[in-house]
């Protein structure tokens, strides 16, 4: 059994930047990264820019990912974008269950399964993301809300799908705040996800499934965090907007 675990460094743009800053952007990741790393590299602008950055990463080995989706098909849903629709702009990934959603549109784990279920049936891959508050930390509650989300985001996926989900920890007290999560208390958390994902789905899977950090992210703490045994990559924010701190971290991640 083969248990090696392709890094996967995905950059989350979050609300930010127009058409032309995409393009620019995504030109000199591009232009720097291709064939360059062993690690897999996905771009997550928002929807408005996913056709831009899908015509500037043709022919390169970067790919594109969403950060949201509909958990419904088709239909009447004023201003939702489906699965179907992503993959149609060469979507390969898409992020579901950010803390950001979780919190500002009362995202549920029940609804972030529905939505990993409906990234599959499009063929797209979902990264499910999960994580702690502070005030959860400080309680001594972390792996009791983690082992819950994580339970509760993947409900009623198939095994074949959570083999290929991405779990991305992100302690909701780290994003943006530029206080990182240690690669001790990292690791921690992550081979905690693992252990109670081979009790759910078996070894195997378990073994297979990549789990990114995420929580201020930054090249400069990049090394230590991707070089713990169950890291298997980083969900970047606010350091994937510029190519030249986006590049350190990935450079950091094989
Ligand atoms: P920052 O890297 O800006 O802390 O954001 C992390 C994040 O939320 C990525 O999804």
């Amino acid at each position: 059994m083969d248990h090696h675990r392709q890094p996967i460094v995905a950059g989350n743009w979050k609300m930010n930047g127009t058409v032309p800053f995409a393009r620019e952007l995504t030109r000199s990741l591009r232009d720097g990264l291709t064939g360059q790393t062993d690690t897999e590299i996905v771009l997550c602008p928002p929807f408005t820019a996913l056709d831009a950055v899908a015509r500037e990463l043709e022919g390169s080995t970067l790919l594109l990912g969403a950060q949201n989706l509909s958990e419904r098909p088709a239909g009447a849903f004023t201003g939702e974008i489906a699965a179907e629709q992503l993959a149609s702009l060469q979507v390969r990934y898409v992020i579901v269950g950010h803390s950001e959603r979780r919190q500002y549109h009362q995202e549920s784990d029940a609804l972030v399964a529905r939505k990993a279920a409906a990234a599959f049936a499009a063929g797209l891959t979902p990264i499910v993301c999960l994580g702690e508050t502070l005030e959860e930390r400080e309680a001594g509650n972390t792996e009791q809300i983690v082992g819950r989300q994580l339970t509760g985001s993947l409900a009623g996926l198939a095994a074949e799908q959570i083999v290929q989900c991405v779990l991305a920890y992100e302690p909701v007290w780290a994003i943006g705040t530029g206080k990182t999560a240690s690669a001790a208390q990292a690791q921690s958390v992550h081979a905690f996800l693992r252990a109670r994902l081979t009790e759910n789905h078996g070894l195997e899977t378990a073994a297979a499934v990549r789990i990114q950090y995420g929580g201020s992210v930054k090249p400069d703490n990049a090394r230590e965090l991707l070089t713990q045994p169950d890291v298997d990559g980083a969900l970047v924010g606010g350091a994937s907007l510029k190519a030249d701190s986006f590049s350190a971290i990935i450079r950091h991640s094989a």
